[in-house]
């Protein structure tokens, strides 16, 4: 059997792949994505694909890849890029990354929620720049999380493990919404499950830790922002798409919120004039929530033994229910 990997990945999930000898595998050994031409190339008549967040797995690939195809294993939690309705009529199967990298991921969000409400990245600038010229009693303040209300939009994995970092940051009370709620997940914060509406209306910071679906696609728009407290801080670590990017730009720009801290944008990356990025009130990050060594090693591990079990007919270690 022969497999596709999309991508230079950890030399540890690699081995795992060459070590099995259940497949030869052909390799884009690059930082860089595989042109679509390439990968549209390399995918024919291949039984497993291990592919990245950022390779659009759709109709189109699927057909370049025909028959063969019989498990995708992407490297990640979230599964936006794939075209699941497609996939599962072919009856392919899907390996994701999830519950490995929720540690990671919401270290990331309570870091960037710091950096933003606490001014960080402005702040280091006017180090550099010259701009601190004194202990000044009125400069660089923000907002502190002691006393305060955070909103959890999808209170999932990484939702949980946000909230529970920050609790010991005295947050007075935790809300969250989602498409229903979840008693058992919420009860370790005595989190209150409202709409939408109401959780921005009373949030001092909003965590956005929900997948990106068709009903959450472009959900934190004009209205919700329309509605949070000019003192509140937005964060998204979710998908940039769950976001109507140009809604955020404007309540930023018109100080409708205080600030935003974004690790996912669109599109990806984020073009180096896009406005958002002359922003001060605004720090952006490059999809960076995964990012410690240890835990790309471990989804690099985990994808390649869901890719391995695959294409054995076995159980997967993660895999997706269709
Ligand atoms: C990261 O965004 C992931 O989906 O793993
Ligand atoms: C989302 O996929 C999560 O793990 O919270």
């Amino acid at each position: 059997m022969q497999a596709l990997v999309t991508r230079r990945i950890p030399q540890e999930g690699l081995a795992v792949l060459a070590q099995a000898g259940v497949c030869s595998f052909q390799q884009w050994d690059s930082d860089e994505p595989i042109p679509r031409s390439e990968l549209l190339a390399q995918v024919a008549g291949k039984h497993g694909l291990l592919c990245l967040l950022s390779d659009r797995i759709d109709k189109e690939v699927l057909d370049a890849a025909g028959s063969n195809l019989k498990v995708i294993s992407t490297m990640s939690v979230g599964v936006d890029h794939l075209a699941l309705e497609e996939i599962k009529k072919r009856g392919i199967r899907v390996g994701y990354t999830p519950d490995i990298l929720t540690d990671a991921t919401a270290e990331l969000a309570v870091a960037l929620l710091l950096a933003t409400s606490r001014r960080l990245p402005e702040s280091m600038e006017e180090v550099k720049n010259g701009g601190w010229t004194t202990w000044k009693p009125l400069w660089m303040c923000g907002y502190g999380l002691s006393d305060s209300t955070v909103g959890i939009i999808g209170l999932g994995r990484i939702g949980q493990a946000v909230a529970r970092r920050l609790k010991p940051f005295g947050v007075k009370k935790f809300l969250y919404t989602g498409s229903h709620p979840k008693p058992e997940s919420a009860a370790e914060f005595q989190a209150e499950f409202v709409p939408l509406t109401k959780l921005g209306e009373e949030s001092d910071f909003v965590v956005v830790t929900c997948s990106l679906t068709p009903e959450t696609k472009g959900m934190c728009n004009e209205d919700f922002f329309a509605r949070m407290k000019k003192t509140s801080v937005f964060i998204n670590t979710s998908r940039g798409a769950v976001v109507n990017q140009d809604d955020l730009y404007q309540a930023l720009v018109s100080g409708q919120i205080a600030a935003a801290g974004l690790d996912v944008t669109t599109p990806e990356p984020l073009p180096t004039d896009d406005p958002l990025l002359a922003l001060k009130n605004c720090v952006i990050l490059p999809h960076i929530g995964s990012a410690t060594y240890g835990t790309r090693n471990a989804m690099s591990v985990l994808a390649a033994n869901n890719l391995l079990a695959g294409l054995k007919g076995e159980k997967m270690p993660s895999e997706l229910q269709l």
